[in-house]
């Protein structure tokens, strides 16, 4: 294999093999959901002795945690040599494997940014009642070294939660139903297939479009069909063959949003500086309208000149707000809000869809 990167493929084979053959520094953001070493020992049965339909493949085996941490280490490092200097890698992992994964990702260089809980809304029982119910799954999301100036879509994620600070711990469904593929017998097709929710929050926090998403154990190839749906560039790696060539398929007949839906909300220092009163005299808050806190206690009218008006008192957006909340500060441009059809929305609105506007003209 050359030293190319070829973009938009799922390759088969080794990770490592495989990894080896593509140029260093050319993608931007890694997730990895490795093997658990789970060091399963016979099968795993429900108290009506069903079997447990689990992980229990040949993929998932090594003989000790040293082969596991070889093994582990020998990935990461091809990881970290693949990674731009500003990258991040996500890895996924359960307590089995989670810990020896993020020694070894700091033993590497590699700078730990979070750990974040899946907590799985609907999670598989403990059968035996030996111990509590396993209900979670953690990511570490690293950055390649701590001078990575990586990327956060801070906004972004804060959108997707109610315009709430996004937190550590995400409340997601398990991968069931329509989006779980199957085989032949239309049993589960993989043991392990992550939903497409966990993924996209993923990779919309912290890539870009037109980034380039690497995938070293692919499986189904939820991550290539998330990176693809959303206008990242791609590559999937996994070495069982059936599950490649279903992962091909899926990827296959994913559409990819149009660069004009995939704006997101932009972060604040990327925001042009537009001052109030641009808004004032391109008419979207023509003087003489009324603007509100977001009660609807505080009312101000703007000026021609951009200041606002309360009773007796006047100062710009920022100013007004900390006077008439006794605030020693306030940001006016989340503290006062307009009214649209009947709705009121922060006027930090109206330089995102300025913004918005200009990315996509
Ligand atoms: C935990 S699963 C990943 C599932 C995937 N995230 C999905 O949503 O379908 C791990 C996958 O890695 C593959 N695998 C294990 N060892 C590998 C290796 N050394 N190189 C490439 N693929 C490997 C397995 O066949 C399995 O499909």
């Amino acid at each position: 294999m050359t030293k190319d990167l070829f973009f938009d493929q799922l390759l088969q084979g080794e990770c490592i093999d495989v990894m080896k053959g593509l140029a260093g520094g050319s993608v931007n953001c890694i997730f990895a959901d490795p093997p658990y070493n789970l060091q399963l020992k016979g099968e795993l049965r429900r108290p009506d002795e069903t079997v447990v339909d689990g992980v229990n493949d040949d993929w998932d085996k090594f003989s000790d945690y040293q082969a596991y941490d070889d093994f582990t280490r020998g990935w990461l490092s091809e990881a970290r040599r693949l990674l731009d200097k500003d990258g991040t890698i996500w890895v996924i992992g359960s307590y089995h494997n989670i810990f020896r994964l993020g020694t070894i990702l700091q033993d590497l260089g590699f700078w730990i940014l979070n750990d974040i809980i899946w907590r799985k809304a609907n999670p598989m029982p403990n059968f035996r009642g030996r111990r509590f119910t396993n209900a979670h799954e953690t990511l570490i999301w690293a950055a390649r070294s701590a001078k990575s100036r990586y990327c956060f879509n801070y906004q972004a994620m804060k959108a997707l939660n109610d315009d709430l600070q996004m937190r550590s711990d995400w409340y997601l469904p398990l991968c069931t139903g329509k989006e779980r593929l199957q085989d032949e017998a239309g049993l589960k097709l993989h043991p392990t297939q992550k939903p497409e929710s966990l993924l996209h929050r993923v990779l919309l926090a912290s890539t870009r479009e037109n980034d380039v998403v690497l995938d070293p154990f692919c499986g189904t190839g939820t991550t290539p069909a998330v990176a693809k749906k959303l206008g990242r560039h791609y590559l999937g790696i996994e070495r069982y063959l059936p599950y490649l060539e279903a992962a091909r398929r899926r990827v296959a007949e994913v559409e990819v949003l149009p660069s004009e839906k995939l704006a997101i909300t932009p972060a604040k220092r990327e925001m042009p500086r537009i001052p109030f009163g641009f808004f004032v005299e391109n008419g979207s808050l023509p003087a003489g309208t009324y603007v509100y806190d977001r009660q609807r206690r505080l009312r101000a009218s703007v000026s021609p000149d951009g200041t606002l008006v309360s009773g007796k008192q006047r100062g710009s957006i920022h100013k007004l707000g900390a006077q008439l909340t006794n605030a020693p500060s306030c940001n006016g441009w989340t503290f006062w809000y307009f009214e649209r059809e009947g709705k009121l929305y922060p006027i930090d609105l109206l330089r995102q869809e300025t913004h918005t506007l200009r990315q996509t003209a």
